[in-house]
């Protein structure tokens, strides 16, 4: 089988009247396939903000897209000390947008650093290479991806079942996916494998984003509800789980979308393994478990009333975390594009980080 495609979940663009962030609105798929086109840096938060676009990977190029349009829009003309003042100023504008997902804050930084590496430079040129920099976070996203799923098909079952939840595909990434992208891997090396999708509530990533990539690729798949998971696997008909991760900390606790502590509980209560595929941008090495990983929370009527349809009394307490953690002690490896981490994962995560870090210096570097 081979893998087309067909949209982008982020895209630049340099029309005559400015830059253009582009962005498919992942909260109108599947019904409809609506690009949204951010003039402005802050249509790009608001898009962020109301998970417009959204996946962890895709959220960083989105922000690094952003940062070089605000720098573009507001800095042509001005001097250097504007530049700084406002690429400060765009910077802790988008580190506000979403708290959980460390690419975000990993794409912000190295925007930020771009920009004081081009001190001494004119303005054009700074701005110049803040675009350069956004182009390269998201090619580098692109080839994460691919190693990742270079490294994470092996690990596939082959004419048998993995579960995923939520949406790690090319909506979520600026590539062909994490998690997604593994499974796209492994099917593209021959294996057979059929994918159970979890319907994501409450904001249905797996049954809107999830199925919807998986019917264009032509990807086995079947959708259930998140309570259905627990019996798919007594049924013995999962071999295999796989998700991607918005934060991943020190020890391997890794914050995913709301519901794959779940999953990870009722894989080791099965005996199936349980896979984290994520780029090294979603490592944090600051922090030290899964307690310090911070979990956003959002609007009460995204559960009561899903896709604008309310299902629950009016006035009832609700609480709506939109992450968890999956302990790293229920993890059986964790899928980069620098390799696999194992238990106990620490070193390894360190060494991956450092090895990523000191790839992108040596082509930045030109060497
Ligand atoms: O709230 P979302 O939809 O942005 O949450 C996304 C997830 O939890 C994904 O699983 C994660 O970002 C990994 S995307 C490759």
């Amino acid at each position: 089988m081979t893998y087309h495609q067909q949209f982008s979940s982020v895209a630049w663009q340099q029309q005559p009247a400015g830059p253009v962030v582009r962005l498919i609105d992942q909260t109108l798929l599947p019904a409809q396939t609506v690009y949204l086109d951010c003039t402005e840096p802050e249509q790009v938060r608001q898009a962020i903000r109301d998970l417009a676009v959204r996946g962890a990977p895709a959220i960083g190029v989105a922000a690094a897209y952003g940062i070089a349009q605000e720098l573009a829009l507001t800095c042509a003309g001005g001097d250097s000390g504007q530049f700084d003042r406002e690429l400060a100023k765009s910077c802790q504008a988008f580190a506000g947008t979403r708290p959980t997902a460390i690419n975000l804050f990993w794409a912000i930084d190295r925007m930020r650093e771009q920009g004081l590496r081009s001190q001494g430079q004119t303005v054009a040129e700074r701005i110049a290479g803040l675009e350069r920099e956004a182009v390269a976070i998201h090619r580098d996203d692109i080839a994460s991806c691919l190693a990742i799923g270079a490294h994470g098909a092996p690990l596939m079952p082959d004419r048998g079942s993995v579960l995923t939840h939520c949406n790690t595909g090319g909506l979520a990434t600026g590539g062909h996916g994490t998690a997604l992208g593994v499974i796209r891997s492994a099917i593209a090396a021959g294996k057979q494998l059929h994918v159970w999708v979890d319907e994501t509530r409450p904001l249905l990533q797996g049954a809107r984003l999830t199925a919807w990539e998986c019917m264009q690729d032509s990807i086995p798949a079947t959708l259930i509800t998140d309570n259905m998971a627990g019996h798919v696997m007594k049924l013995g008909k999962v071999q295999a789980a796989i998700v991607g991760a918005d934060r991943i900390a020190l020890n391997g606790d890794s914050a995913n979308k709301i519901g794959t502590y779940t999953v990870a509980v009722l894989c080791a209560h099965h005996g199936i393994p349980f896979y984290v595929a994520a780029p090294t941008s979603t490592i944090d090495l600051d922090c030290p478990n899964g307690e310090a990983i911070p979990i956003e929370e959002r609007k009460p009527t995204e559960v009561t009333e899903p896709q604008g349809v309310r299902f629950a009394p009016l006035g009832m307490a609700v609480f709506n975390p939109a992450f968890d953690v999956a302990p790293g002690h229920l993890i059986a490896g964790i899928i980069t594009e620098e390799g696999v981490a194992r238990p106990p994962f620490t070193a390894d995560l360190q060494a991956m980080v450092a090895r990523a870090k000191q790839r992108r210096d040596r082509v930045r570097d030109g060497q």
